[in-house]
């Protein structure tokens, strides 16, 4: 069978991981999509440096509606992020029946039941495994491994900028600023980094995970959000001699009143395993009904790790592309018509 065909949209650090693993790894990715996966084409503004990437080895352009227009492509990957243009492309690649892949939490979280309902409409598929925790597959444990679960509740390491801050402030008793500006040189932080120390990033990701939970829309509006910005180097100090930890948590739960959605610095006993997370690693609890408490860790950015959860986005689609349309949909789609509660 001939190879589906990808075209990327951004070749930043993720797009130039996942052009790197899909290439040291093709045989053994080739073999549990059930045919190859070939990447086509490139849309960069920096066309140069893209070209050095790529080599030879596809078509690079300037103009990202070459790839959401061109006939041969099947799947789209979004990796601009942003909601303006990333929100436009991925739009258009979906009325022009391609199934999309995207790391794009911020789109995702904000515009993401108009997207799911378009990709539903058109019978294609919009997969986001990238855009929750980089390389932990935590939406696809949500959607396949605990399926047969009612989820109670979700509690979060999800930002791993913030994480690394709060670590380098009480293991080395650093200030805000110096250690924000190290998050930024290590490329963890986001371009705007308040996102991330404001708790919006961890918001996006928790509301995204919530809608998948509890079947609600996501509706990053309704997220309580506050971020580290308060903390100062005593809060640290004194959570430590009363034996806690502080982190910034991402929590959703069920509750008698409906569906909770928030984002705060939260005390965590000392001895909990999710306290002794540290740097920019990240980790999810989760706790369903049937399996009691579960819990995820590993590297919650950087190129490989997300280009691992963008890959397993592409081989899902390749798999489920290739079966009968009709047998297809469900697990990579939000179900609009199915959603009831909203979070309070
Ligand atoms: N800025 C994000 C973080 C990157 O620090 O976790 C991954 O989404």
């Amino acid at each position: 069978m001939k190879p589906i065909k990808v075209g990327l949209l951004g070749i930043g650090t993720v797009g130039s991981g996942t052009f790197e693993v899909l290439k040291r790894n093709q045989e053994e990715i080739k073999r549990r999509a059930g045919r190859g996966i070939e990447i086509v084409m490139v849309a960069d503004l920096n066309t140069a440096r893209a070209k050095e990437l790529v080599g030879n080895a596809c078509e690079v352009v300037n103009d990202a509606n070459q790839v959401v227009n061109h006939p041969d492509i099947d799947i789209v990957v979004e990796l601009i992020g942003g909601y303006g243009i990333a929100k436009e492309l991925v739009l258009k690649a979906i009325a022009n029946g391609k199934h999309v892949v995207t790391a794009n939490k911020a789109l995702l979280a904000i515009h993401g039941t108009e997207i799911f309902k378009a990709a539903q409409d058109k019978g294609v598929m919009v997969a986001f495994e990238a855009a929750v925790a980089g390389g932990i597959p935590i939406i696809k444990a949500l959607r396949e491994g605990l399926t047969a679960n009612r989820i109670q509740w979700i509690a979060g390491i999800i930002n791993g900028t913030t994480n690394f801050i709060l670590s380098e402030m009480r293991d080395k008793g650093l200030d805000f600023d110096t250690v924000l500006k190290e998050a930024q040189r290590l490329g963890y932080a986001e371009a705007d980094p308040t996102f991330d120390i404001e708790g919006i990033d961890a918001a996006h990701k928790a509301t995204i995970m919530s809608a998948i939970a509890f079947g609600i829309p996501v509706q990053f509006d309704k997220a309580h959000v506050e971020g580290i910005t308060k903390l100062q180097a005593t809060d640290i100090r004194y959570a430590e001699q009363l034996g806690y930890r502080i982190k910034l948590l991402g929590i959703t739960r069920r509750t008698e009143q409906g569906i909770e959605l928030r984002v705060h610095p939260t005390l965590i006993p000392a001895k909990r395993l999710i306290a002794n997370v540290e740097g920019a690693m990240n980790a999810v609890l989760v706790q369903g009904d049937a399996v009691g408490a579960t819990l995820y860790y590993g590297k919650g950015a950087g190129a490989e790790p997300t280009a691992s959860a963008v890959i397993a986005d592409l081989v899902d689609i390749t798999r489920l592309a290739t079966a009968d349309p009709e047998h297809r949909v469900p697990h990579l789609a939000f179900q609009p018509d199915a959603m009831a509660d909203t979070p309070v």
